[in-house]
């Protein structure tokens, strides 16, 4: 008897212009574009395994090895039942491809790093677990085509299917259909970029992302003037600051966008806080880092960015990092660095799925 099984995984992406606000909540269409860089180790990411057998009455799912519920008009089952929709386009076409659309599905999925402590676990997972339907079906579509169903999943996802510098442009249509994930560059185009997670707790936050945004749209002024007069202009400037390899102006606009975020969140009302003491004080450490660089002639050396959750992720080119991690750790003697990625401050390579 044939096993109908996949596996496939997906590295985290850290924004560096954010995403923060639906247009549409149910196809998860956003209301400005936005842009990351896929990280690439090993310590960041999902790996999920698909299974299809007649046997199976029911679609099932396991993270980290719990079963969490599939609900009928949920975002696991709208990207579980977009895959089966793909995958029978394909038993339509060949009559002798077994009807594995028909199957129930077991998926378990694990992810090798704390989830939901704004370190992106949502972005990863639903991108592995389309890859790995992907691969179970056996479509014939592109990581641009497979963006269409993992932002349906968790809108950062679909910035996940592809490795380096990718952008998620927002789109018109109002099917969603060009809402998708491309390639801006591969990481082999500027592999100097690391990227620092300065792990400042990996509790689960407070408010999810889903909830915030909502909160947001529906209370700040300030967002309204984000997506009409700042996110259009700065991302076809950081597209053309990675186009060039210039860490001077990827860096401004990295942190300008990362203030801005978390601006827009204070003007939400009630107002949403992620970043803590920790956090302000790292970015208070890089400001003057690249401060000291600029007065002697230099260039910006790191760029910090935090999503939602207090961890600093500080982007910089790989001649930096050792400098930057003896200020952190002058300042957070008790950072036990490089020993365990998750209680410290560990080097992430920036690179390809
Ligand atoms: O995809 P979600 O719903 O987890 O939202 C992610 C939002 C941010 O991480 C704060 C920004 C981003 O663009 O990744």
């Amino acid at each position: 008897m044939s096993v109908y099984q996949a596996t496939a995984s997906a590295p985290v992406n850290i924004a560096c212009i954010k995403y923060w606000g639906k247009r549409d909540t149910k196809l998860i269409l956003p209301t400005n574009s936005s842009l990351s860089v896929t990280l690439d180790q090993d310590h960041l990411r999902s790996t999920t395994t698909s299974r299809a057998d007649p046997s199976f009455k029911t679609d099932r799912l396991w993270l980290n090895g719990k079963e969490e519920e599939i609900k009928d008009v949920g975002r696991l089952s709208t990207c579980i039942k977009e895959m089966k929709r793909l995958r029978r386009e394909v038993e339509d076409k060949n009559p002798n491809e077994p009807k594995l659309s028909t199957y129930g599905v077991h998926i378990a999925s694990k992810n090798n790093f704390p989830t939901a402590a704004g370190l992106a676990s949502s972005a990863s997972g639903f991108a592995a677990l389309v890859s790995s339907l992907a691969a179970l079906y056996k479509l014939p579509a592109t990581p641009s085509e497979l963006s269409l169903i993992s932002r349906q999943g968790s809108g950062s996802a679909c910035r996940s299917l592809f490795g380096g510098y990718v952008a998620w442009e927002m789109g018109s249509a109002s099917d969603g259909s060009d809402s998708l994930a491309i390639e801006v560059a591969p990481q082999s185009h500027w592999p100097d970029i690391h990227a620092l997670i300065c792990v400042v707790s990996d509790d689960k936050k407070g408010t999810s992302s889903t909830s915030g945004m909502q909160r947001t749209v529906e209370t700040s002024p300030l967002l309204q003037h984000r997506i009409k007069h700042v996110v259009p202009e700065r991302m076809e400037a950081i597209k053309k600051a990675i186009l060039a390899r210039d860490f001077d102006s990827f860096a401004r606009i990295t942190m300008q966008d990362s203030n801005q975020f978390h601006a827009v969140c204070l003007d939400t009302d009630p107002p949403i806080f992620y970043m803590n003491d920790v956090s302000r004080t790292i970015i208070a450490i890089i400001t003057e880092y690249n401060r000291v660089s600029v007065e002697n002639g230099g260039k910006l050396k790191a760029a910090y960015t935090y999503d939602a959750g207090p961890n600093a992720v500080i982007y910089a080119p790989k001649e930096n990092l050792k400098e930057i991690i003896s200020l952190i750790i002058k300042y957070f003697p008790q950072a036990d660095a490089f020993k365990d990625p998750f209680n410290l401050f560990g080097a992430q390579g920036v690179g390809s799925g």
